[in-house]
């Protein structure tokens, strides 16, 4: 049994199963609807049912309120078609957005590395090609661990049968945990994606600034590589936080990029760097090395944020203060694995 729904203001039609969510069917069909968190506890994907009825799933109370019900809202990550419906979606579809659909994979280990104390690399070998846009993340199920976690393609979307992850080790984190200590070379994994909506604004020929710190290194990675693949010329510049030198991980590979294309700038600054680091760069936290870099003027750049709250908080009211509008700033919401 399938439902149709129908999307206004576009008209798209998305065919949904028994039992999918509106939000699954629409973003494996390339037809994209605003979400963040994916399971019912955000609200970003609130829709209005026009016509027709679903069921309101595992919708929160506080992110679709009582009053909100009985309007004939629904969240469409959690409503499940009872009969063909009519929705009405607040999309606003950057041009940039290429929506590719959103398919399943089952992916083989490849190799397990250690980038860091705290962060393994991880490579998968997909079982058919995935297209995505570089910055998008995919869903991993993790055996014995209830729900998906996201983790941000690494590399560039150039080879296309593989997906590289950076994961770091969340302490007490069932699915973080299981992917450092039982995780072996070989094993299978179930996969989907690509989702996400943190991707370069290719259009806008603005120079752009990356600001990242933990893990949240691989995105700007896989955009950063894309860009240099595509003999894009605009100014890259790459601000990498980390505590100390063992910690700042991939800066053999950065170094190496930056040594090779003179539009890539590659600015590591460690925020507690050891006495054996005999560190000779940027002392401080990311978003203070970039101020110091641009001397606080940031303004004519578009701006691309991903690691944790903190940072990122630090980050934008450095670039505001700076000038960047805030429709030039771009981050990445999903929340952190664990
Ligand atoms: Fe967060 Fe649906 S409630 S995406």
């Amino acid at each position: 049994m399938t439902y149709e729904v129908t999307v206004e203001p576009t008209g798209d039609v998305i065919e949904v199963e028994e039992g999918q969510t509106i939000l699954d069917a629409a973003l494996r069909q390339g037809v994209w609807l605003p979400f963040a968190c994916g399971h019912g506890t955000c609200g970003t994907c609130k829709v209005q049912v026009v016509e027709g009825d679903a069921d309101l799933g595992n919708a929160s109370p506080f992110a679709l309120m009582d009053v909100e019900r009985d309007e004939g809202k629904v969240l469409a990550c959690c409503a499940i078609p009872e009969s063909d419906l009519v929705i009405e979606a607040d999309i606003d579809v950057d041009p940039d957005f290429e929506g590719y659909s959103v398919e399943d994979f089952t992916a083989r280990v490849i190799t397990i590395v250690d980038l860091s104390p705290t962060i393994k690399g991880i490579t998968l070998k997909l079982d058919h090609p995935i297209t995505f846009q570089a910055g998008q993340y995919i869903n991993l199920e993790i055996p014995g661990v209830q729900g998906s976690r996201a983790f941000s393609i690494a590399n560039s979307p150039s080879d296309p049968s593989i997906v590289e992850l950076h994961v770091r080790l969340v302490p007490g984190g069932a699915a973080t945990t299981w992917l450092h200590e039982t995780l072996k070379e070989g094993d299978e994994l179930s996969l989907s994606g690509p989702y996400g909506q943190f991707f370069v604004r290719k259009s806008d020929v603005k120079d752009v600034i990356f600001i990242a710190g933990g893990s949240g290194l691989s995105s700007p990675q896989s955009m950063i590589l894309d860009l240099l693949e595509q003999g894009d010329t605009r100014q890259i510049y790459l601000f990498q936080g980390a505590r100390n030198v063992a910690e700042l991980y991939n800066r053999e590979l950065l170094t190496e990029l930056a040594d090779k294309h003179s539009h890539f700038h590659y600015i590591p600054a460690l925020n507690a760097p050891t006495a054996e680091d005999q560190w000779q760069g940027f002392t401080g936290y990311v978003h203070e090395a970039a101020i110091d870099h641009f001397d606080g003027k940031f303004a004519g750049h578009k701006a691309y944020l991903c690691g944790p709250p903190p940072m990122i908080d630090s980050a934008i009211s450095a670039l505001m203060q700076g000038r960047v509008f805030e429709a030039d700033i771009h981050m990445e919401k999903f929340l952190t694995a664990a």
